[in-house]
């Protein structure tokens, strides 16, 4: 069964846009990723989107839906009414290039300011051992397919340019907590958290792990137990050792 839906779809680039109106078919089973790629194919064959693998893996096809944070290709059609009119925009947080594609360099760079994995220097590769709830607990945030809805939602940025230079983002947190959590990693990033990359900014609101479509619990599972041990360290540095060592 197919029927003709009502699209409003962002377009414009650095100096501004406005949304344009389309109807276009829908067909049985499809995802919005696929009415845009039909838009290309009938009626705007200069319309920019970024995706990948249309499977929910690669985090290219990030937007918002109906003001909703969302991967395009993981959105399905059947979501909405015949009547609905659906408004598919870019992400909000970050710059936009053209049309539905966003410059998420921002998440690049605060990447980059992480310090890596550093195990002890006298332990050789052979040597690593971990207990499986160690591996379990950063399995779950290894699940991230860097689709920034984290980033563009939290609201400490989304509507706050002037807080990106202090604030890594949710996901950049919970890289942090990773590492932090990490039985061999011996480096102390919880200064960095707190001072560099806005730990104290987050007030738990959640709404980066509603929209993780991987479901990682990172407010539950990162950010607080991570703003558990800066607590730790500044209250008590005998604590955080414990931490290190029996608590995991
Ligand atoms: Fe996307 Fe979830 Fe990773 Fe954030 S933590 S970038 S929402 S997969
Ligand atoms: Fe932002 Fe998530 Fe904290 S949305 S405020 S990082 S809980
Ligand atoms: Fe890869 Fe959507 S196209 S996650």
């Amino acid at each position: 069964m197919s029927y003709q839906a009502k699209f409003k779809v962002w377009r414009g680039d650095t100096e501004g846009g406005d949304l344009h109106d389309f109807t276009v078919e829908v067909n049985e089973g499809e995802v919005v990723l696929d009415i845009i790629h039909r838009l290309q194919a009938t009626q705007a064959p200069d319309l920019a989107v970024r995706w990948n693998c249309k499977a929910g893996k690669c985090g290219s096809c990030s937007a918002e839906v109906n003001g909703r944070p969302r991967l395009l290709c993981m959105t399905r059609m059947s979501t909405f009414t015949e009547d609905e009119v659906v408004t598919v925009t870019p992400m909000r947080t970050f710059p936009v290039i053209r049309d539905l594609v966003t410059d998420v360099s921002f998440n690049y760079q605060k990447a980059r300011e992480v310090p890596s994995f550093t195990p002890p220097v006298d332990l050789k590769p052979g040597d690593y051992r971990m207990q499986q709830a160690d591996v379990e607990r950063s399995q779950e945030f290894r699940k991230c397919i860097e689709c920034f809805l984290c980033q563009n939602t939290c609201h400490v940025v989304r509507d706050h340019e002037e807080n990106k230079h202090a604030f890594s983002g949710p996901r950049y947190l919970m890289r942090i907590a990773e590492l932090e959590m990490h039985p061999l990693d011996v480096a102390d990033r919880r200064e960095l958290a707190q001072e560099d990359a806005g730990l104290g900014y987050c007030n738990i609101t959640k709404c980066c792990t509603e929209v993780c479509p991987e479901h990682i619990k990172i407010t539950d599972n990162a950010l607080i137990p991570l703003k558990e041990r800066v607590v730790d360290s500044k209250y008590d540095p005998i604590v955080w050792l414990g931490n290190k060592l029996f608590r995991r």
